[in-house]
C-alpha cells in the first residue's frame, strides 16, 4: 500500500428495539454487525470518483456548491451528502465495497456515507460523524431520518448493543449476554415506501407533539389522558407505539443486562405487534416472518427492524437455532467498529 492510499471501514447496524423512537428523542438499541462498507482510494484531484463492486456507474461529485439530490445514479447523492457537509479542500479517487445488501434495513446508507467521511479525512467525534452522516442522508435521500442509524455504525462495539438516549445522545453499551445470539434474517421483501411513508409518520408525531409536548417525556400512565386529548384515533396510535416503546427498550436493556433473555424476547414482539397495530409500518411478509420465528424452537423473540415496509427482522436465539434453512444475512454480537 502506497503511503497516501486511505482505507476506511463502517459497518451496517440492526436494531434490537426501538423502532421509530430517535426522531422524538426517544431511546433505541441497535447494534453494529458483521456486514460493512470499504472505501479505499487516493486523495487528489479537484472531483471525488468512486466505483463500486455492486454499482454499474461511478459516484463523480464535484467540490463547489451543488445540490447532493440532484446527482445520478442514486448512489452518488450519499457520496455527494458527505462531500456537500464535509466540504474537503481537494478531490479523491477510489473504490466501494461491501457486504452490505442494499434496501434491506441494514443501513447500508448509513455505512456508506460513514466510510466516504472517514476516507475524506473527517475528524471529530463519534457524535459529530454521526450528525455529519445523518445531514448527508437527508440531503441525499430527502428523507426526514433520526439519528440512530448514523450513530449506532460511528459507534458500534463487537459484542455490545447501544442504548442511545437520541435527546441527549449519551451512549451506554450494553453487553449481550453469553449463551445467546444475535441473527439477522430477510423477510424475501425489498423494503419499499420508506421514504413517503416515514415523512408522513414523522409529521403525524410532530402533530402530536403540538398537543401534548415532548412525547419522549411522556410514561404508558400519560396514555390515558393523551386520548382524551387527542381524539384521532390513528394519530393515538402512533404515539402510544413511541410512549410504549420507549418504555419497552428500557426494560429490555435491563433484561439484556441480567441475561433474562425470555423477558427479552417477550418485549421483542410486543414491540413488533406495536409496530405492525400501532405504528403501522410492518408488512405480511414481516408478520409472517416474525410469527414463524416466534414459533421455531430455541427462538427467544423476533420483530421487524428499522424502518419496517420490508427488509429485515431480527432474532434474539440459543446458540446455532437458525443454522438450518433459514436465510440468516448477518451476526450482530460480531458487529465490527468503524476504522
Ligand atoms: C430509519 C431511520 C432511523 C430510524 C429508523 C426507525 O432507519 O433512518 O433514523 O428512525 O428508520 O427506527
Amino acid at each position: 500500500m502506497s503511503a497516501d492510499q486511505v482505507t476506511a471501514t463502517a459497518p451496517g447496524r440492526v436494531n434490537l428495539i426501538g423502532d421509530h423512537t430517535d426522531t422524538t428523542g426517544g431511546l433505541v438499541l441497535p447494534m453494529a454487525i458483521d456486514m460493512a462498507t470499504t472505501v479505499t482510494g487516493r486523495p487528489g484531484g479537484d472531483r471525488v470518483v468512486l466505483t463500486s463492486d455492486t454499482e454499474p456507474d461511478p459516484a463523480v461529485v464535484p467540490l463547489g456548491d451543488f445540490d447532493p439530490a440532484d446527482l445520478a445514479p442514486a448512489w452518488a447523492r450519499y457520496v455527494g451528502g458527505v462531500v456537500a457537509e464535509l466540504s474537503p479542500s481537494t478531490g479523491f479517487e477510489g473504490h466501494v465495497t461491501t457486504t452490505l445488501p442494499v434496501g434491506a434495513g441494514l443501513s447500508s446508507s448509513a455505512a456508506l456515507e460513514l466510510a466516504v467521511a472517514l476516507a475524506l479525512g473527517f475528524e471529530g467525534s463519534t457524535v459529530e460523524l454521526a450528525r455529519l452522516g445523518q445531514r448527508a442522508e437527508q440531503r441525499a435521500s430527502g428523507v426526514p431520518c433520526g439519528i440512530m442509524d448514523q450513530l449506532a455504525s460511528a459507534g458500534g462495539r463487537a459484542g455490545h448493543a447501544l442504548l442511545i438516549d437520541c435527546h441527549t445522545l449519551d451512549i451506554e453499551e450494553i453487553r449481550v449476554p453469553e449463551g445467546c445470539e444475535i441473527r439477522v434474517i430477510h423477510s424475501g421483501q425489498p423494503r419499499a415506501l420508506t421514504s413517503s411513508a416515514y415523512g408522513e409518520r414523522r409529521a403525524a408525531l410532530e402533530t402530536a407533539e403540538a398537543v401534548l409536548g415532548p412525547l419522549r417525556l411522556l410514561r404508558t400512565n400519560d396514555l390515558a389522558s393523551a386520548a382524551e386529548q387527542l381524539d384521532d384515533e390513528v394519530l393515538l396510535g402512533r404515539v402510544r407505539h413511541v410512549v410504549t416503546e420507549n418504555d419497552r427498550v428500557r426494560r429490555f436493556a435491563e433484561a439484556l443486562g441480567r441475561a433474562d433473555l425470555h423477558a427479552a424476547g417477550q418485549l421483542m414482539g410486543a414491540s413488533h405487534r406495536s409496530l405492525r397495530d400501532d405504528f403501522e409500518v410492518s408488512t405480511a411478509a414481516l408478520d409472517d416472518l416474525v410469527d414463524r420465528l416466534e414459533a421455531s424452537d430455541g427462538v427467544h423473540g423476533a420483530r421487524l427492524t428499522g424502518a419496517g415496509f420490508g427488509g429485515c427482522v431480527v432474532a434474539l436465539t440459543e446458540p446455532g437455532a437458525l443454522f438450518e434453512g433459514w436465510p440468516v444475512e448477518a451476526a450482530a454480537s460480531a458487529g465490527r467498529r468503524i476504522s
